[in-house]
C-alpha cells in the first residue's frame, strides 16, 4: 500500500479507547459477581480475542459494539472446552487469561498466530507453577500452544519478578485473587497499574507500595460500570506526528493519562516539544492534548522510564530522527519480544528511508536530524510498527510503500482514516 503524504496536519481526533483496559475490563467483567457494563470498548482485533476467549469459556458476554454488558460468573464459574482457544496476535490475552485458568481445575489449551506463537511464555509459566498450577508448552518448550491445568488450592507466593512486565504481574494478581494467603510481588521497575486500579474498582482489596504489591485471596469481586478512557500508545503515534511536520496543530481529545503511562510525554517534553492540557478529567486520568510542530534535542531514554513507554519507542525513535544530537535509548532488551523484534524491525525500516538509526543490545541509537526519502518498507506483521512508518512517510520525501499494513487492525482500526482526517494541502 502507498502511505498517505501531507504538507501539514491540522485537526481534532478522539483517540480509540485503551487496549490494556479493554482487555481486563472484560477479563473483569467475567470473574466477577453480577454485571457490568463496559463503554467505549476497543473494537480492535486484541480485544476481540479476549471477549471471543471468555464466550468460548461460558461467560455470558453480550456485545453491543461500543457498549458491552457481561453477566458475571465468577472464578468457579468458567466452563471447561474441548478445543484450543485461538487467541490470534495478543500477548495480553494469553498471559492474563493463564493467570485467571490456573485455579480452574480443567485442562484449557490456547494458542496463537504465527507471531504469538513465538514469544516466551516461561515468564508466566514460572510463576503460576509455583503456586500450583500444571502449565506445558509445546514439545515441552515455553511457546504456545499451552495447556494449563488448574488447581482449585492455589498457594500464594512471594516473587521477586525478574523482568518488568504488567502482563506477568497481572497473571500473577489474577491467581493469587483465587489463593489462600498472601501474595507478594516485587517488581523490577514499576509497570502500567491498570490491574491493580481494576481489583480496587471491582470492589477488591490490594496494597502498592513502591515497586511492592500486596494482595490477599480468596476475594470475589463485583460487577462495575466501567468507561474506557483513550489509549496514550494510540495517541503517540499523533502526537510525534503532530511535532515533527511542519507547519502542524493536531488535537487529540481523550488521552488517558495513567502516570504509569505517561513516560512519552515527559521525554517529548524534555526534548523540547510543545505540548498544551486542556480538558484535564481527574477521575477517569484523561485530557484533551494540543501538539504543535516544535524545534528538538536528542535524549538518553534508559532506567524505569523504559517500562512507562515500552510500545511507544519505535515511534520515539522515528521522533529522535528529527530532533538534533544523538538519542540514546538503553535497558529496552524486551523490545526484542515484542509482536516482533521491535530493536531490529525499527533500525532496519527507518534505515531504508535513509535515517541514522542502530541497532544494539539493549536499544537503539539514532542521530538526527536526518531528511527521510522514499522507500519499500514492511511491518514485519507488527501494528505499532506499520503506525510509525506511516507518520514516517508523512516527514519523507517521495513514495513509501507498505507492505501488510492489515496489521495496524490489531489496536487501531481507524487509523488510516484519523490520518486522513489531519491530511492538509498547501
Ligand atoms: C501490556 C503490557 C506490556 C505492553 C503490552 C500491553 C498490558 O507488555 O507491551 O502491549 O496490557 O499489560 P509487558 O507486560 O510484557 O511489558
Amino acid at each position: 500500500m502507498q502511505l498517505i503524504q501531507t504538507d501539514y496536519l491540522q485537526g481534532t481526533i478522539v483517540v480509540p479507547p485503551d487496549k490494556s483496559i479493554a482487555h481486563r475490563s472484560i477479563m473483569f467483567g467475567a470473574i466477577a459477581d453480577g454485571k457490568t457494563t463496559i463503554n467505549n470498548f476497543l473494537r480492535a482485533q486484541d480485544c476481540l480475542s479476549t471477549l471471543h476467549a471468555l464466550q468460548t469459556l461460558g461467560v455470558p458476554i453480550y456485545d453491543n459494539g461500543r457498549t458491552i454488558t457481561i453477566t458475571g460468573v465468577g472464578f468457579n464459574g468458567l466452563k471447561a472446552v474441548n478445543e484450543p482457544i485461538n487467541v490470534g496476535n495478543s500477548g495480553t490475552t494469553m498471559r492474563l487469561l493463564l493467570g485467571i485458568l490456573a485455579g480452574s481445575s480443567f485442562e484449557t489449551t490456547l494458542l496463537g498466530d504465527t507471531s504469538l506463537n513465538k514469544r516466551p511464555m516461561e515468564r508466566v509459566m514460572l510463576p503460576l507453577k509455583k503456586m500450583g498450577a500444571v502449565l506445558k508448552g509445546i514439545n515441552h518448550s515455553e511457546f504456545p500452544p499451552i495447556t494449563v491445568t488448574g488447581q482449585s488450592k492455589l498457594k500464594p507466593i512471594e516473587y521477586h519478578m525478574p523482568v518488568a512486565s504488567a502482563q506477568v504481574k497481572s497473571a500473577i494478581l489474577f491467581a493469587a485473587l483465587q489463593t489462600e494467603g498472601e501474595t507478594k510481588i516485587i517488581e523490577k521497575e514499576i509497570s502500567r497499574n491498570h490491574t491493580e486500579e481494576m481489583i480496587t474498582q471491582f470492589g477488591g482489596k490490594i496494597h502498592t507500595n513502591g515497586k511492592t504489591i500486596t494482595i490477599c485471596g480468596p476475594q470475589q469481586l463485583k460487577g462495575q460500570e466501567v468507561k474506557i478512557p483513550g489509549d496514550i500508545s494510540s495517541a503517540a503515534f499523533f502526537l510525534v506526528a503532530g511535532v515533527i511536520v511542519a507547519d502542524s496543530e493536531i488535537t487529540l481529545k481523550n488521552v488517558g493519562l495513567n502516570p504509569t503511562r505517561t513516560g512519552i510525554i515527559d521525554v517529548m517534553k524534555k526534548m523540547g516539544a510543545t505540548i498544551q492540557f486542556e480538558a484535564i478529567e481527574q477521575v477517569n486520568q484523561s485530557a484533551t492534548l494540543i501538539v504543535k510542530t516544535s524545534h528538538l534535542k536528542a535524549v538518553t531514554i534508559e532506567g524505569a522510564l523504559i517500562p512507562r513507554l515500552i510500545d511507544e519507542l519505535p515511534i520515539i525513535a522515528l521522533l529522535a530522527t528529527q530532533a538534533e544530537g544523538t538519542t540514546v535509548i538503553k535497558d529496552a532488551q524486551e523490545l526484542k519480544v515484542k509482536e516482533t523484534n521491535r530493536i531490529d524491525a525499527t533500525a532496519q525500516e527507518l534505515q531504508k528511508m535513509g535515517a541514522k538509526i542502530k541497532a544494539t543490545s539493549d536499544g537503539l541509537i539514532i542521530e538526527g536530524k536526518t531528511a527521510l526519502h522514499s522507500a519499500n518498507v514492511a511491518s514485519h506483521g507488527d501494528h505499532r510498527i506499520g503506525m510509525m512508518l506511516q507518520i514516517a512517510a508523512l516527514v519523507s520525501k517521495g513514495n513509501v510503500e507498505l507492505d501488510n499494513p492489515e496489521a495496524i487492525a490489531i489496536s487501531y482500526p481507524d487509523f488510516f482514516q484519523d490520518i486522513k482526517h489531519l491530511v492538509k494541502r498547501k
